[in-house]
């Protein structure tokens, strides 16, 4: 037998980068100690190959002439997964959904099959055995009559198995668990798994296959990350939320068949995950009277609009150095917005502990939330309740100036169809079509609003 010809190599965790000598930190993604040493054949075999599509030529050729029919779309019968793929899975897509252990991927891919019978799924599982996802296809329910499970983990095996059976979807449960015979290192390496992801794509790719492809990340990235994937694969589906919630959120970061700022809310029941299609109810106060500490923001999440719950608990320092914590939002942020409070407004919180948090375990980067952020402090601060029926939709500025944001008409008319009966906003917003059945307040500045929400 032909020895084979190795050499070690150094790979970044997070963002796959390749180098020949260790690195405390990568140059690629600045990231601190991600470099991990692995082995690698450096003959013919070594490698990701490369990839190309059927029926492409291998010529240039006019736009006009390209046969767009290869973009079929499967329907998944989950509105909310349908739309964040952009209308349904693409024939030959391979879609990568990542997230947390524990978050709800492997229940989300097995949903899939369950819902859509008429669809031939195999469902490779190298987590679980066999029996474990009987026992969670059980406890969701629903028809399994499409669904054949393979407990593998060999990629060469797999593909080999696809090929025979022809499926109309594949599951692959997950990528860090799989190993091909081509690479030397162990299952979860960083070549393992872009080997793994290559061998999916090309499968996809000459067969027409879609695959879900699942991955893991941790918190503190010990396991190769989907990070390293996210080039190779068509769609990036990430999900998020406190895995301790009911929540879940999947997000679309990378999608080549639609749009990347689309949301799909989940709500993790006794029997699966259940689409939430109004994800505000999660978001917004269960209480009938106002509570001191609470401010409703009108914020947008890519296109969609939500309403959600901002809940501050600002109290007198214990100790020499006020604490600020802040959960869902950039604490930096909150610290601006505090010393414009203090220097603008003449609010003395500097001697104060802070806290903030989002409801529904939501990560907020809109800045439309500070308005929202400043009343909720202000509201804690004076231990004075904010009418339950009023929102904000503002960014502050440093000067203590309220910005107008995106898309504020859909923020308003967003908070209206909620029963929301009044929403302050910029002064400087343009609105033209605003319902009448909710008060628009404009406000200039931080003072102007405390006028207009303590005083009246
Ligand atoms: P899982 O899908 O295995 O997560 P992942 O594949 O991302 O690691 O499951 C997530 C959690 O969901 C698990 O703690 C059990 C819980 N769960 C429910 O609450 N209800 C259900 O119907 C199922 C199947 C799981
Ligand atoms: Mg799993």
């Amino acid at each position: 037998m032909a020895t084979v010809k190795t050499k070690t190599v150094w790979f970044c965790k997070s963002c796959g980068n390749e180098s020949a000598k260790w690195m405390g930190r990568c140059p690629a993604c600045g990231e601190w100690n991600t470099m991990v040493e692995e082995t690698v054949a450096t003959g013919k075999k070594a490698g990701v190959q490369s990839v190309s599509v059927p029926g492409a030529s291998h010529k240039p050729m006019p736009l006009a002439e390209i046969d767009s029919t290869y973009e079929n779309r499967i329907s998944l019968n989950n509105a909310e997964v349908d739309r964040i793929l952009g209308g349904g899975l693409v024939e030959g897509s391979l879609v990568l959904i990542g997230g947390e252990p524990g978050i709800g991927k492997s229940t989300l891919s097995l949903q899939i099959p369950l819902n859509c019978p008429s669809l031939k799924t195999l469902y490779v599982t190298g987590e679980e055995s066999a029996r474990q996802v009987k026992l969670r296809a059980a406890r969701i329910g629903g028809d399994d009559s499409g669904c054949l499970i393979y407990s593998e983990t060999l990629m060469e095996n797999i593909i080999a198995e696809a090929r025979s059976i022809m499926p109309d979807l594949m599951v692959v449960d997950s990528v860090q668990t799989m190993f091909s015979q081509n690479v030397e290192s162990s299952p979860g390496s960083v070549t393992q798994i872009k080997e793994t992801a290559a061998m999916l794509l090309r499968f996809a790719k000459e067969t027409g296959i879609p695959v879900i492809l699942i991955g893991h990340i941790t918190k503190e990235g010990s396991i190769a990350g989907p990070k390293i994937l996210e080039h190779i694969v068509d769609v990036v589906l990430q999900f998020e939320g406190d895995n301790r919630g009911s929540y879940r959120l999947l997000r679309s970061i990378k999608n080549r068949f639609g749009s990347t700022s689309e949301l799909a809310v989940f709500e993790m029941t006794g029997k699966g995950l259940r689409e939430v299609s109004n994800p505000s109810e999660m978001l917004i106060p269960m209480h009938e009277e106002g509570l001191s500490g609470v401010a409703v923001s009108a914020m947008l999440d890519g296109t969609r609009p939500f309403l959600i719950e901002v809940q501050a608990l600002v109290s007198t320092a214990a100790y020499g150095t006020p604490q600020r914590s802040a959960t869902g939002f950039d604490v930096r942020r909150l610290n601006m917005l505090l010393a414009v409070l203090e220097k603008r407004a003449g609010f003395k919180l500097g001697v104060k502990d802070v806290f903030l948090n989002m409801a529904g375990g939501l990560k907020v980067s809109d800045p439309a939330c500070d308005l929202a952020v400043v009343c909720a402090v202000l509201s804690s601060n004076f231990d004075f309740a904010i009418p339950s029926d009023v929102c904000f939709a503002g960014e502050v500025g440093l000067s203590g100036e309220v910005r107008p944001v995106a898309q504020t008409e859909r923020r308003i008319i967003e908070a209206a169809r909620l029963g929301y009966r009044k929403i302050y906003v910029s002064s400087f917003s343009g609105l033209e079509n605003v319902p009448d059945n909710i008060e628009v307040v404009k406000v200039a500045d931080i003072p102007a609003l405390c006028r207009s929400l303590f005083t009246s």
